[in-house]
């Protein structure tokens, strides 16, 4: 058993982190603005606040999910993004190599461009907005503090939420339920990808000695879809017509996004490691406690 410090606790994936691996660790959570205990409340910013504590519960492991990971806060205030994208993860890549713990950094498949998929962990990096620089950056920033952590790259994300608008996956559903939206966009290709699923990943890495389950990996869903096939999908469920749902063929969001991020995991299919599900079925038993 070892003990994992999972920050971002309070997140979307750091929810999910904190049940999958506390069933065979000691996990302790951070998280910020929602932290209510035992999660521990904390300002990764601050860099005191974060080595005090590093010192004080001395995890084998640090699974590093906080982030800001909406493009479009990042493009308005890069100054802050930096702060925790890339100053706070190079900060406790530091901390980690000195106090010998495994760092497990959580990163974005919007390092690519999305104009040649798909993409091996090897591949070049090419980010297109702000958020996904932040990410490389910070990518590069813990490998050049020590080759021994671990990069998981992982595409847009669904999974218990806490209300639909929590994720860019299920909020279609509150679109579609408030029927604001008609119009959904056919043109960029996403993976969704269940955060159990990368939950329940991340834990096999962590079984593993640092030689085999450092460095860049890839965890993603196996089925491409657009937001308009998502909307399709989830219409069927709620019962509602599709047929006046317009595709929208070009981009308009603010902060430029990829076309197709299709992320290879070939490291992991290596490995034997592979949790996937069918999103269909997710997705109507993620968004029915909602409905
Ligand atoms: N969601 C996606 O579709 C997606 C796609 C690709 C990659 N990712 C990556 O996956 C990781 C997890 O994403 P997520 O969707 O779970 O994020 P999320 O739901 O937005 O959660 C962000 C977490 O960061 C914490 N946080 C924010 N500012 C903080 C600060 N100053 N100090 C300490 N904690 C702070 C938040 O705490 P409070 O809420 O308590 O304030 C929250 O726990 C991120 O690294 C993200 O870049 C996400």
């Amino acid at each position: 058993m070892a003990k994992i410090m999972v920050t971002g606790a309070t997140g979307l994936l750091g929810r999910a982190l904190m049940n999958t691996l506390k069933s065979s660790h000691h996990v302790i959570g951070t998280g910020f603005s929602r932290a209510k205990p035992p999660l521990i409340s904390l300002d990764l910013c601050d860099k005191q606040q974060i080595e005090q504590l590093l010192n004080q519960e001395k995890p084998d492991v640090v699974v590093h999910a906080a982030a800001e990971r909406r493009p479009d806060k990042c493009e308005f205030d890069q100054h802050q993004t930096l702060a925790l994208n890339v100053d706070v993860s190079r900060q406790l890549a530091s901390l980690c190599t000195s106090l010998g713990i495994r760092l497990f950094f959580i990163s974005t498949d919007y390092v690519f461009d999305g104009t040649s998929p798909p993409y091996l962990e090897s591949a070049a990096t090419a980010p297109l907005n702000f958020y996904g620089q932040s990410k490389a950056a910070a990518e590069q920033a813990i490998l050049s503090v020590s080759s021994n952590h671990t990069i998981i790259r992982v595409p847009v994300l669904y999974g218990e939420v806490e209300y639909l608008a929590e994720s860019a996956v299920t909020v279609i559903a509150k679109q579609l339920i408030e029927n604001k939206a008609t119009k959904h966009d056919h043109w960029a290709i996403r993976f969704p990808t269940h955060v159990e699923d990368i939950a329940l990943t991340i834990k096999d890495l962590i079984a593993l000695p640092v030689a085999k389950s450092s460095g860049i990996f890839h965890i993603s869903g196996n089925q491409s879809m657009t937001k308009f096939d998502i909307a399709c999908l989830i219409a069927e469920h709620l019962g509602i017509n599709t047929k006046t749902f317009e595709a929208q063929l070009e981009p308009d969001q603010s902060a430029p996004r990829p076309h197709n991020c299709a992320l290879k995991d070939t490291k992991l299919n290596e490995l034997g490691i592979n949790h996937q599900r069918d999103f269909a079925q997710a997705i109507v038993q993620v968004i029915s406690p909602h409905l």
